[in-house]
């Protein structure tokens, strides 16, 4: 059984196992040192040949990279040679014997000193080799801690973690579908889910109350630093008999416990964190997600922030709302299953413009790192809002269900839906969401490593009954 790095600090004095990879060798003469990498951390090793046997002979040939197993003695270091920069950095191995597992040739970019200059297409075609770079496998595994906290702490107060369909129909949350072709039903495509919006309200249906779901999410747009332009992330939450208060009080306390445990390093410039109406914020700052940090150069600083009484409606043309559906003169401001404010509702029948809803965005340091709102439940209010948006009686069609599901006992029910990758991103320090993501796709919408998206089969394509006909 080999020793993982982070245990030999306990084991000085005893013989260990570690196997991994030579990160960096160094000669000193007819001896020499490696720091040994495992998924654990780094330590440092001592191979010396009379100590080596009949193994000494493959000191000579260790280059970065190889796959080797070490056996040797784990031993205190000199007071002068201690490595401050090492966990390990009091620690040594001397290496009693040395096996090489594997061999590698030389990687196109270096793994021991990270360019964070490198060339991002080089780095995403070799993702696996980018992964081993310190700071993005750190990345990782703080994502992994993140998804624990937030499983841990919404288990123990009674949500169940429930999984919902990745072959679906299109849910709008404003962006373009993937759609995938059905072959059993030619002519038919699957749209991947924008979110998993609906089936979480019809899941307050059923009863469960209290949902949550690490949800992938599938949006055909642009990138940018803070957006996927394929897949992404959410905490997406639901709940039944919540108050809007309920739910920010929920979140902020999910989160202010996970950055207290996670990154003690971290102060908030608020706390509690302020609601801040939407008028208010357009006003004051010009955009509904201000960076409200004292300062913006201090990298530890978490300025979270409520926005609430969003408009119900934006005005504008549907055609970036909901694809090819004409124009009306009212889009959502959230999504359409979105509730007004009970004191608002006469004003969808006078004065649209006018109504607020129960919207809330969380922000962080400028960016908007989660949304949600208490949703509609009524069936008639739910109509109003399709005609305000101009949808067709063939739109409606497509969310039958969801009225005909509202007719059997519906609870009251909102919720919202943290984004994890933007979240974890600046919780990292990362500028770019591409690195606390394992394998993220390109700006352009491509992975460079698997080669995808690809062309198919002119087979796979008759199956499915599908032919190209015109390449833009
Ligand atoms: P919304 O569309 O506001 O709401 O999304 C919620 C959060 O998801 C994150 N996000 C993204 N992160 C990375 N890349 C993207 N392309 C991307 N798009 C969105 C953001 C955003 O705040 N169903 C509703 C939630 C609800 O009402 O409960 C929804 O999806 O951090």
């Amino acid at each position: 059984m080999k020793t993982y790095v982070n245990e030999i600090l306990a084991k000085v004095g005893q013989e260990v196992e570690l196997k991994g990879w030579v990160h960096v060798r160094r000669d000193m003469g007819k001896i020499a040192f490696i720091d040994l990498r495992d998924s654990t951390g780094i330590v440092q090793v001592v191979l010396v040949p009379a100590e080596l046997g009949q193994t000494a002979e493959l000191m000579k040939e260790l280059r970065p990279e190889y796959v080797v197993a070490v056996r040797g003695l784990v031993q205190e270091r000199q007071e002068k040679n201690v490595n401050k920069d090492l966990a390990t950095g009091k620690l040594e191995v001397l290496a009693k014997s040395l096996n090489i597992i594997n061999r590698a040739e030389t990687p196109p970019f270096e793994i021991a000193n990270e360019d964070r200059q490198a060339n991002e297409e080089l780095r995403l075609q070799y993702r696996y080799l980018d992964l081993r770079h310190e700071r993005l496998a750190k990345n990782m595994k703080t994502r992994s801690a993140v998804i624990r906290y937030v499983i841990d702490y919404l288990v123990d107060r009674g949500f169940t973690y429930l999984q919902t369909p990745m072959l679906s129909k299109s849910t709008p949350e404003g962006a373009r579908d993937y759609l995938v072709p059905s072959r059993v039903h030619q002519g038919k495509f699957f749209a991947l889910p924008q979110s998993p919006q609906q089936y979480k309200q019809l899941l307050m249906v059923a009863g469960f109350e209290k949902y949550f779901q690490i949800a992938p999410c599938f949006r055909d747009e642009d990138a940018r630093a803070d957006r996927s332009p394929g897949e992404f992330y959410q905490i997406d939450m639901e709940t039944s008999f919540f108050t809007q208060n309920d739910i920010l009080e929920l979140t902020e306390g999910m989160f202010t416990t996970m950055v207290k445990k996670l990154f003690p390093e971290k102060h908030f410039t608020f706390s509690p964190w302020p609601r801040l109406k939407h008028d208010d914020v357009k006003k004051e700052y010009g955009t509904d997600k201000p960076d409200l940090r004292q300062d913006k150069n201090d990298p530890h600083e978490l300025a979270f922030a409520w926005v609430i009484d969003f408009p119900l409606f934006t005005a504008q043309s549907q055609e970036d709302f909901f694809h090819g559906s004409g124009s009306a003169k009212w889009a959502p401001s959230h999504h359409m299953f979105t509730a007004p404010k009970e004191e608002d509702v006469a004003l969808l029948d006078t004065d649209p413009g006018r109504a607020h809803s129960y919207q809330h965005d969380l922000v962080l340091n400028g960016l908007e790192v989660g949304g949600g709102s208490i949703r509609i439940h009524d069936p008639l209010v739910q109509q109003k809002i399709w005609d305000l948006i101009g949808f067709s009686a063939e739109q409606k069609e497509q969310f039958k269900h969801l009225i005909e599901a509202f007719k059997y006992g519906v609870p009251p029910h909102g919720g919202i839906a943290p984004g994890l990758d933007r979240l974890i991103s600046i919780l990292c320090n990362e500028q770019n969401i591409r690195e606390v993501i394992a394998f993220p796709l390109t700006g352009d919408v491509r992975d460079p490593l698997m080669g995808a998206p690809s062309e198919v089969s002119a087979e796979q394509l008759d199956e499915l009954g599908l032919a190209i006909t015109k390449k833009k």
